[in-house]
């Protein structure tokens, strides 16, 4: 009899965005006549940027006539898109990445599951809490972890939580873990980091031997110039980090797919034979093996938002989404909400009134003002009595959500 991976038995009910989707469709159904507004998953809702699609088509052009066709290209990711993506998003900014260090794929969420395929299985992790359930659940599956407890924590994971009392900042661990998890601009608080908080997790990081991957899928919405888009920006973090960036938000890629993971050359780890090894090399040979590189039409796409055109139009739509998250902010402050993030991350992050529970809160938006966020508690325990609302919609169905809100609050 054929054995399953056990680790999956251990997993907390589903991943939290199905399961919304489950709660939904059941209320849709004995309500079918709601006008239900989704600011639940973070999934962008605007047509793709016109630079992106015209080298979209003209990719597809190339496709249909023999003489420009193309089979498979480069696991790694074709240079037209990795040399951009390394002068514009790194080396104009003053910070040392080079092209062959960056890998196209066909997304972060896979990204940040697969790079497990290259570390060991006894490593001890921290993550922040509340956090992206990807990070957990992909240790999870891949038997990092013992099992849940009844608030959701796994055995073996280190929980650093970050909540209004610490100003949405962890405290670095108290005993000593290999590898940390980071996201900034922050899913799903919406909250930043300053260079200076990255310094000391990089430090703490070099002393330790720790790695930390770095997810900066958020980075395009930072406004300010003084906080930091990259790790690499901070000292010392070519040795310590891998950083994941996505298309998915910036140019609304979420069903078309790409992303690009950084592992930078100087990055080593020690095997345990003593000899020291590049996971860069790991990684280029993990992905040589289990993928094929990212579709030639869509990596196209990507390298036409570098385009002076793709630049502005890309601003264009970051732009209209922090609109968004602005009106949020201010709509929820104005019924006397306390709010978080939504200033550079198109997620807003409120405290539940009256001290309610996440999910209870989701109950009553729903059912009171028809409105989908996402509860705080899915993200972690110490996401309770919090809640996500992405910015991610139409300015029609932000400005009407804004209005129902407030009157299922007040
Ligand atoms: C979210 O809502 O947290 C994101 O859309 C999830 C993702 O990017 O996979």
């Amino acid at each position: 009899m054929f054995q399953i991976n056990e680790n999956y038995l251990k997993l907390k009910a589903g991943y939290l965005f199905p399961e919304i989707g489950r709660r939904v469709a059941a209320f849709s159904d004995a309500h079918p006549d709601a006008q239900i507004i989704k600011l639940g998953i973070g999934d962008v809702t605007e047509p793709l940027p016109a630079a992106v699609v015209a080298g979209m088509h003209a990719a597809v052009d190339e496709l249909a006539s023999r003489d420009s066709f193309h089979g498979y290209g480069p696991e790694q990711g074709y240079a037209f898109l990795r040399d951009p993506i390394a002068e514009q998003d790194y080396q104009a900014r003053g910070v040392n990445v080079s092209a062959d260090e960056i890998f196209v794929s066909d997304g972060s969420k896979c990204d940040t599951g697969n790079i497990l395929d290259i570390l060991g299985a006894n490593n001890s992790i921290a993550i922040t809490d509340p956090v992206y359930p990807v990070y957990v659940d992909t240790n999870v599956m891949a038997g990092h972890t013992g099992e849940a407890d009844d608030a959701g924590r796994y055995d073996k994971l280190v929980y650093l939580p970050v909540t209004a009392d610490n100003n949405f900042v962890a405290e670095l661990p108290t005993s000593p873990v290999d590898i940390i998890y980071l996201c900034y601009p922050n899913n799903p608080t919406g909250t930043v980091a300053t260079k200076e908080t990255l310094q000391k997790w990089v430090d703490y990081a070099r002393e330790h031997g720790s790695l930390i991957m770095f997810d900066a899928a958020y980075e395009a919405f930072v406004s300010d110039p003084s906080l930091p888009r990259s790790i690499y920006e901070v000292d010392g973090a070519r040795e310590c980090a891998i950083e994941f960036r996505s298309f998915s938000k910036n140019i609304g890629f979420t069903g078309v797919r790409c992303a690009f993971t950084v592992v930078p050359k100087d990055l080593k780890a020690t095997a345990s034979c003593g000899t020291e090894v590049s996971l860069h090399q790991l990684w280029n040979r993990r992905q040589s093996t289990k993928f094929n590189g990212a579709s030639y039409v869509v990596q196209k796409g990507a390298a036409a938002a570098y385009t002076p055109e793709g630049r502005a139009q890309m601003k264009s739509l970051i732009d209209f989404y922090m609109t968004n998250a602005k009106l949020l902010r201010e709509g929820l402050e104005a019924v006397g909400i306390t709010v978080y993030g939504g200033e550079h991350a198109p997620y807003v992050w409120l405290q539940t009134p009256d001290g309610m529970g996440s999910w209870d809160f989701f109950d009553r938006l729903l059912d009171k003002g028809h409105l989908v966020g996402t509860p705080g508690s899915g993200f972690g325990a110490a996401g309770e009595g919090y809640f996500r609302l992405s910015a991610f919609n139409s300015r029609e169905n932000v400005e009407t959500a804004i209005e129902r809100f407030k009157s299922v609050v007040s």
